[in-house]
């Protein structure tokens, strides 16, 4: 190695001017520079191991090596010897540290050079094998999302185990009402039955409605997505597990009209196209007027049919109480839709198993 010789040349020049210099000296320092050097020479290899390399500078210019023995015994020499022995030893101890580190380096350069030669990744090549999607609920949930973080929404979520006031009763669902029927609701045994509350999977976004209500002073806008429960028997159109959309707005001044236009907004983005929407009366106990929106459309026969896409509401005055809200002051609309339901509408999915049957064949058309 070209390095190595030149070092070692000027090492030896060093070490023969400086014999020249102290030819009439006793000096045993000298004498054991140069005995210490041959025998250094004489180990010195390329070839060494990392740890053979390391255990050579150490005994050499480490700490307690043997040229550094020899620095400490500079202090016990007159002056002038000190002046032509000093520089001799330290010359010595620098050109081994510059030989020593320049196998080092030469030796990351040829490791670095083996990696690269071995773990390389050509990104020109295509992946072989199938490559994953974003899973259409998903890529449909990120879309409504952004389009309503947009209009100053914020996203906001709560627990799939769900206590049953904000399931229900915050909801200002009663006991007696059908949707806390055994058939419809998972409920949950948290193995604390002593205490007053009953725990169900949610069985809809709405208890987020509450949840932010009881966190957030209004003006609000919130958009919660989520999975959501039901004790269905499965089929083409039923799941047990789903998701929902739940939208909230609380303000001063909120009315149907705003409830109607952001509807409407949301739904001719989702479909990237004018929709024909229409609303219906609808019951929802959270909801007072509650409506059903239905969009105009064509079904496979070529036929103009309604489909119920959406339920909202003027948030009714017992949830605004039950959240601290007062309803002389601020008013609201929710609304809460199926997105797995919209999610099929959109792609023409027939069947809600494709969607969740982990069928890669079906899904990876998305
Ligand atoms: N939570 C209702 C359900 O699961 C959907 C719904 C209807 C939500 C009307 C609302 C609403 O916020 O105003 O069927």
């Amino acid at each position: 190695m070209v390095i190595d010789e030149t070092i070692t040349l000027r090492s030896i020049i060093a070490l023969f001017w400086s014999i020249n210099q102290i030819k009439n000296m006793e000096n045993n320092i000298v004498k054991q520079l140069q005995e210490i050097t041959k025998n250094a020479e004489a180990v010195f290899k390329n070839e060494m191991n990392d740890a053979e390399l390391k255990e050579f500078e150490a005994q050499l210019i480490g700490k307690k090596g043997s040229i550094s023995a020899l620095l400490k015994q500079l202090k016990d020499l007159t002056p002038e010897e000190k002046k032509v022995v000093a520089p001799m030893v330290q010359q010595s101890r620098a050109a081994w540290a510059e030989r020593i580190n320049a196998l080092k380096k030469a030796r990351e350069t040829e490791q670095m050079n083996r990696a690269l030669a071995v773990e390389w990744v050509d990104v020109t090549k295509k992946p072989s094998g199938r490559r994953g999607s974003v899973h259409p609920i998903s890529a449909l949930q990120r879309e409504i999302e952004e389009l309503f973080v947009g209009m100053g929404f914020m996203i906001a979520d709560g627990p799939h185990i769900e206590s049953e006031w904000h399931n229900f009763d915050a909801l200002n669902i009663p006991p007696t009402h059908p949707a806390r029927d055994m058939q419809d609701t998972f409920w949950v045994k948290t193995g604390a039955e002593d205490t007053k509350e009953n725990f169900v999977l949610r069985t809809h976004t709405s208890s987020v409605q509450i949840r932010a209500m009881m966190e957030h002073e209004p003006p609000l806008r919130v958009l919660a997505p989520g999975r959501v429960f039901r004790n269905e028997a499965v089929d083409a159109t039923h799941d047990s597990a789903f998701y929902q959309i739940e939208g909230l707005v609380v303000d001063k001044g909120i009315t149907m009209s705003h409830m109607k236009g952001m509807m409407e907004l949301m739904l001719s983005k989702i479909f990237q196209q004018e929709i024909t929407a229409r609303m219906r009366p609808a019951f929802f106990p959270f909801v007072e007027p509650g409506v059903e929106m239905d969009i105009l459309y064509t079904d496979r026969n070529g036929k103009e049919k309604w489909m119920e896409v959406v339920g909202a509401g003027m948030v009714h005055p017992n949830v605004l109480k039950n959240c601290g809200v007062d309803p002389k002051e601020h008013t609201g609309f929710a609304f809460g839709f199926g997105l797995t339901r919209l999610c099929m509408l959109k792609y023409g999915i027939a069947d809600i198993r494709y969607l969740f049957s982990m069928n890669s064949e079906a899904l990876g058309q998305f």
